[in-house]
């Protein structure tokens, strides 16, 4: 059944957008219809730019952001597939162009087969344009008709075409910055993931398959209202999960082994995106203990750094300064550590950042840089991931044998607020002791 009650907070971010750019147009397709088999289409998911200035759940379809006119205001613009009785009795009901207007606040709706010849006049009357080029190639080359349309336009007066902008720079940083209503449904997706990773830690014993325990979780997703996962789940045991997006998840879980669990279900578009790592049998082995000790250590003092102006790099150099000493330490590299981390030894057993923007996409929008290549500070509102790893190769002669084929990552979703943050997944057991225990119960 279609949705009716469409709320008004997409009308109110395409206004904020047009608002900043006064004179500019902005034109987004949607996700495009793909087949997966003869007549069966991919499982569908809108495009996420699309989704977030619409909500608008059709394939095929374009939104445009048009300037005013001399005799207007800015307008709103969607076009879509007119009602059709055949294809909504195999596919369910469709808005069609009234229900577009009606329901989704804009000011027009048009049928699709109008998009291109409304496009060069919507260009024309425009001073820049935004759009994402290079990504669906249909789309590239009907802009490109249009603008060169335009240009015919314009004769002799000399000038070119319009000057051209990404789209994903304004919109990422609008994106960046989360609404309450965004932040009430991120709360609700950590919640529904924090219960699957509970019911992974309950259930898993030794001898059971990595993909039952991606089937649990997906369980847990779909019956709580997540219509999909937010990334492909990441189930590894034992040397797995060293691999860091190991995803083929079809092999056995042995006892004695750890198993690390990177998965997230989408909840309205949002995402959420836990890393636990726990022994498949009862306990953690002395080795595993000690690895899990300094990642827990590294991932507990970067969470308590996150607050306003802080910067992914101070969160990331100090993870590398718990993990460097944490590893040598343990005798994996010689210090003093000040002299460990300008060599990078830690990068063999650390390899990636400590963590990215969390939002509608996983690895979210928003520059994580300003325009002169420094370090953007965070800001309340954002979200971000606070996730460290060590990874001990089983083919690695530089790691101690004793440690080679142990892989640990920690993460949480956190959220910055003014006065410092909020972990939005930290109901979640990290503690040794409180994973244990929570493996013990039914
Ligand atoms: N699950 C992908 C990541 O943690 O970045
Ligand atoms: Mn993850
Ligand atoms: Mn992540």
């Amino acid at each position: 059944m279609i949705n009716k009650d469409i709320p008004n907070y997409y009308q109110k971010r395409r206004e904020q957008l047009m608002k900043a750019h006064e004179g500019a147009l902005f034109v987004l397709p949607s996700q495009k219809s793909r087949l997966r088999n003869p007549d069966v289409p991919f499982s569908f998911r809108q495009e996420s730019n699309f989704y977030y200035l619409s909500g608008f759940e059709e394939v095929d379809s374009f939104l445009v952001l048009a300037p005013a006119t001399s005799e207007g205001t800015n307008r709103s613009i969607l076009f879509v597939h007119p009602k059709d009785p055949h294809q909504e009795l195999w596919e369910g009901e469709m808005y069609g162009i009234e229900g577009a207007k009606k329901y989704f606040h804009v000011d027009e709706a048009y049928p699709v087969s109008e998009f291109q010849s409304r496009l060069t006049d919507y260009i024309s009357r425009s001073q820049e344009v935004y759009v994402t080029l290079g990504q669906d190639f249909r789309f590239d080359q009907l802009m490109i008709e249009s603008l060169e349309k335009v240009r015919q336009k314009t004769g002799r007066s000399g000038y070119g075409l319009k000057s051209m902008h990404d789209l994903r720079e304004p919109l990422g940083e609008m994106r960046l910055i989360k609404s309450k209503e965004e932040i009430a449904l991120m709360k609700k997706a950590a919640e529904i993931n924090v219960k699957a990773h509970q019911m992974a830690m309950k259930k898993v014993r030794p001898g059971m398959m990595e993909y039952e325990v991606s089937a649990l979780l997906n369980s847990v997703y779909e019956s709580h209202g997540c219509p999909r996962i937010a990334y492909e789940s990441i189930v590894g045991g034992g040397k797995n999960a060293t691999c860091l997006h190991y995803k083929a998840n079809n092999e056995v879980l042995n006892d004695g082994d750890l198993l690390l669990i990177d998965a997230g279900g989408e909840y309205g578009y949002y995402a959420s995106d836990i890393t636990r790592t726990f022994p498949v049998g009862t306990e953690f082995t002395q080795e595993q203990e000690k690895i899990y000790d300094i990642v827990l250590k590294a991932q507990k003092t970067t969470v308590d750094l996150v607050k306003p102006g802080v910067t992914f790099k101070e969160l990331h150099q100090n993870s590398i300064e718990v993990i460097t000493e944490g590893l040598m330490g343990l005798g994996f590299f010689k210090g003093p550590p000040r002299e460990a981390i300008a060599r990078e030894d830690y990068k063999n057993y650390y390899p990636h950042k400590i963590g990215h923007f969390l939002g509608i996409d996983v690895h979210d929008v928003g520059l994580y840089f300003d325009k002169d290549g420094e370090q953007r500070k965070l800001e309340p509102g954002m979200v971000l991931t606070v996730e460290p790893g060590i990874y001990c190769l089983p083919s690695d002669e530089l790691c101690p044998e004793k440690y080679r084929g142990i892989g640990v990552r920690i993460e949480d979703d956190i959220l910055v607020t003014d006065s410092g943050h909020e972990n939005l997944t930290g109901a979640l057991a990290k503690e040794k002791d409180d994973v244990l225990s929570l493996m013990n119960e039914e």
